[in-house]
């Protein structure tokens, strides 16, 4: 592992996802049952102390440069300041991020920065309130807007707004979200749907393409592609001006559209992601998972851990083939977890 994380077509994984809770307090129809997912039981989940010990393996010897916490919803775990505190001490400064749907965030927003958290992406799909208890089957939405006030306020910047569209749903709303964010200085990503949720009824046709959300946005709002290199990251960037203005006009901010169905990312990929109950997903997409809570309940050496990590991560699939037609047909299996399992 003296390498870090490589795997057999060349990528090596310097971004580390990992999930502290499969629980949430949103039903999201695009990821979560109504009801009926089991739980995992506390002494199941990684505990703030291993979570803190991964942390520094993945740092220390595998070479992983930034960390994003992730759920579930990592808010339902009442240590996450101490969690985040943790990794603080030992690491002043790893970047790490939180991927939230901010309930509970307007309370905890200074305490998480205070902590040592740097920034926060939150899930909002709609800011019109049915349509918002509609997508997560509970109407939270003032929740949600007190959390992101609160995140903004105490400088967990920048603040990203990650947003699936579901086709009838929230679609047409699209631009109205974009309104929003760029009012309030927050980076907007849509992030075509994928075949994570727990009841499975993805089906492609249903899925809002990248194409068709540049679509919906352009009948609002002028798009020019960003001339960044994007590297490993999944989203690609637009400027945003107002529709009839040209290209010097002054930007009114910028969108991301990730398209992981249609336009997947995977050579480019520099994740590894570690579940709540501490097994290592090589993909979002992997069928294969290693446990490493054995081995840290059974006190195995850091080396022993991260060799076993790198193992795992070796074994990473080219690609996870969504793109492909015939993906949805006999032949392909999904993963056993839903997104909110695997943690996003
Ligand atoms: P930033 O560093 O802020 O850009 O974070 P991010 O976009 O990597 O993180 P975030 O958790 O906000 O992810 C946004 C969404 O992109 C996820 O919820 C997924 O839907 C999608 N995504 C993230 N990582 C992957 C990946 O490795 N593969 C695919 N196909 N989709 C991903
Ligand atoms: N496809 C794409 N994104 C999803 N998310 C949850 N389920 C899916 C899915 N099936 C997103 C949420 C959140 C992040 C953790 O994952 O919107 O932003
Ligand atoms: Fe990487 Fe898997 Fe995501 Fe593709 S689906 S970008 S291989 S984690």
């Amino acid at each position: 592992f003296e390498d870090g994380l490589l795997d057999r077509f060349g990528r090596r994984a310097t971004d580390m996802r990992l999930s502290l809770i499969d629980k949430c307090n949103l039903r999201c129809t695009y990821c979560m049952p109504a009801d009926g997912l089991p739980w995992l039981a506390k002494d199941q989940l990684l505990s703030a102390e291993e979570v803190r010990r991964l942390v520094r393996i993945g740092v220390d010897l595998l070479g992983i440069g930034e960390l994003r916490l992730t759920g579930g919803e990592p808010l339902v775990r009442k240590d996450l300041e101490d969690v985040i505190a943790g990794i603080r001490a030992d690491h002043p400064e790893l970047p790490v991020a939180l991927t939230t749907n901010a309930i509970g965030l307007d309370k905890r927003a200074q305490a998480l920065k205070d902590a040592g958290l740097t920034r926060v992406n939150i899930s909002l799909d709609s800011v019109h309130r049915e349509t918002f208890a509609q997508l997560t089957r509970r109407d939270q939405l003032p929740a949600v807007l007190r959390g992101v006030n609160a995140a903004a306020e105490v400088g967990l910047t920048p603040l990203k707004i990650n947003a699936v569209l579901v086709k009838g749903v929230n679609d047409a709303q699209a631009p109205d979200l974009l309104a929003w964010s760029l009012k309030n200085g927050f980076e907007l990503r849509f992030i075509e749907q994928m075949p994570l949720e727990a009841e499975k009824t993805w089906q492609r046709e249903a899925t809002v393409t990248a194409a068709e959300t540049r679509e919906l946005l352009s009948r609002s709002y002028r798009l020019s592609p960003t001339d960044e290199d994007r590297g490993g990251a999944p989203a690609e960037r637009f400027d945003v001006r107002e529709i009839d203005d040209d290209a010097s006009a002054p930007v009114l901010g910028r969108v991301g559209i990730i398209a992981s169905v249609t336009e997947p990312f995977c050579a480019a990929c520099t994740r590894t992601r570690i579940t709540a109950e501490g097994r290592v997903m090589s993909c979002l997409f992997s069928r294969e998972e290693t446990d490493l809570m054995d081995l840290l309940r059974q006190g195995a050496t850091d080396e022993q851990i991260a060799q076993r990590w790198a193992e795992a991560m070796w074994a990473k699939p080219a690609a996870h083939g969504t793109d492909r037609p015939g993906f949805d047909l006999p032949g392909f299996t999904r993963p056993d977890r839903s997104m909110s399992a695997i943690g996003g």
